[in-house]
């Protein structure tokens, strides 16, 4: 191991934490450039997982750079409640420009689990306006993830990452995810007449719409589905749940939103209308960390006829400097086409990558929309059997792929919340055809290898 790595994994330890022990890093990030991240020998990766699920532009772009630090030469930063923010309005504009219409204003906050925290706060407080204080309660479902946070960690269902503060959270119901290949109601579709969807309006009706505030669902599913697709079905009889018993559908985008998955955003591949939309990741491409809850005009409405002011905000929400960025990485989203990119390229990125793993015998199954791709490891394909956890088999699937050159995502819990491996991959929209070739060419070489260890 080179000095300089055994030095930065000395230092490590002083990072509270940090992946200690056998998963702790053993390369240095030395730099990026396009869909490609180095380390310390110069060794190139291709960034196939995009961060997780972050680098829309590719690294190390210059007009983001420029942009960046022509705004810190004039101001970084200045307190919101002081000053108009010239670059944050202009982002503003940009952002509800690609929104579905309904949606016409947008608060910004630093992260994806800030921006759910405040999606939550935001529904209760449209009812307390409205003269339903007690509608409360968010429900959502099992095997999602909306954040670390206490509120947006109480509507995750990722039981690996709850259980631990089980005490902390608010004990909010949660309906089963709308994943066919584990249906968590052993149905099958169609003749299951989406009985994944129907049961929001059971719960709602058992805990009393008169307490119910938001469901909240990822259109598409993240780590704790691995990019599961609903059926056509599923959102438009969600919304129409929604709508009878008063209850806002809150869409976390904060993976899919800006282009991810080919459409702007992921519930439009559902023509279906959110009430609140959180989006993050893509958005500043990894440039800053920025997020963003976008609202329905309906709800902007009733805090201004009642005069009331949302009572939330964060210091560094919207600062300049990010802002900018997300500015910048809009338009060059918008500019280049990149989201009609990430929808030409799903073709060729889900064929080849089917071709290249399908036939593992430890590739359960391929999902996914647009650039966002879930790969189910199993210890038997027939039965679908996960593998014991103890083995972390995503996680040492990420060391070999790793070595190869690939950079993917391993996420744990898709079974039950404990048991079940998945690998996610997500590239930067700047990916060419040749290089989606090469990655999978890379990952087919990682689960031969792995198999050797697994089979
Ligand atoms: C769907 C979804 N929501 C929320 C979050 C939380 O975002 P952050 O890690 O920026 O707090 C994530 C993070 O991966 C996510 O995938």
């Amino acid at each position: 191991m080179s000095n300089r790595v055994e030095a930065a994994q000395k230092s490590a330890e002083n990072i509270f934490g940090a992946v200690h022990g056998p998963l702790m890093p053993k390369v240095i990030c030395d730099h990026g450039e396009g869909i490609y991240l180095f380390d310390q020998n110069g060794k190139r990766y291709i960034d196939f997982s995009g961060g997780p699920h972050v680098v829309s532009i590719g690294h190390g772009n210059k007009r983001v750079k420029d942009a960046m630090l022509q705004q810190m030469d004039k101001v970084s930063f200045f307190f919101r409640g002081f000053w108009l923010n010239e670059p944050l309005m202009a982002l503003a504009e940009r952002v509800i420009k690609v929104s579905p219409p309904n949606l016409t204003m947008c608060q910004f906050c630093n992260s994806g689990s800030e921006a759910n925290e405040t999606a939550i706060k935001l529904a209760h407080q449209y009812h307390i306006e409205k003269g339903e204080p007690e509608k409360h309660m968010v429900i959502s479902r099992w095997q999602s993830y909306h954040g670390m946070t206490l509120g947006a960690l109480s509507v995750s269902g990722h039981s690996l990452r709850r259980n631990k503060f089980g005490l902390l959270l608010h004990q909010w119901p949660k309906i089963g995810s709308p994943l066919c290949y584990r249906c968590p109601y052993d149905l099958n579709y169609p003749s299951c007449k989406i009985k994944c969807a129907q049961a929001l309006d059971e719960i709602i009706n058992q805990v009393g719409p008169q307490y119910v505030s938001a469901f909240i669902a990822e259109p598409i599913g993240g780590a704790g589905t691995a990019c599961m697709v609903p059926v056509p079905e599923y959102y438009p009889m969600i919304r129409e749940i929604c709508d009878k018993h008063d209850v806002l559908f809150i869409d976390d985008e904060i993976i899919c939103g800006f282009g991810r998955t080919g459409k702007w955003f992921g519930i439009e591949h559902w023509g279906v209308k959110a009430d609140i939309i959180t989006s993050a990741k893509g958005m500043t491409g990894g440039y800053t960390p920025m997020a963003v809850v976008i609202i329905d005009q309906k709800i902007g409405e009733v805090f201004t006829r009642k005069g009331a002011a949302f009572i939330h905000g964060f210091t560094m929400e919207g600062n300049p400097v990010s802002a900018t960025a997300g500015l910048t990485v809009l338009d060059i989203i918008e500019k280049e086409g990149l989201v009609e990119r990430a929808a030409k390229l799903e073709e060729h990125f889900f064929m080849r990558g089917r071709e290249k793993l399908a036939h593992h015998p430890t590739v359960g199954d391929i999902r996914g929309k647009g650039l966002l791709m879930g790969i189910e490891l199993v210890k038997d394909k027939q039965t679908k059997e996960p593998f014991d956890p103890a083995l972390r088999a995503a996680n040492r699937f990420q060391q070999i792929a790793m070595e190869k050159g690939c950079m993917g995502y391993p996420t744990t819990g898709v079974d039950n919340g404990i048991r079940g491996d998945t690998f996610l991959v997500s590239p930067p929209f700047i990916i060419t055809e040749d290089e989606i070739d090469t990655a999978f060419d890379m990952l087919d070489e990682a689960f031969t290898d792995f198999e050797k260890e697994f089979c």
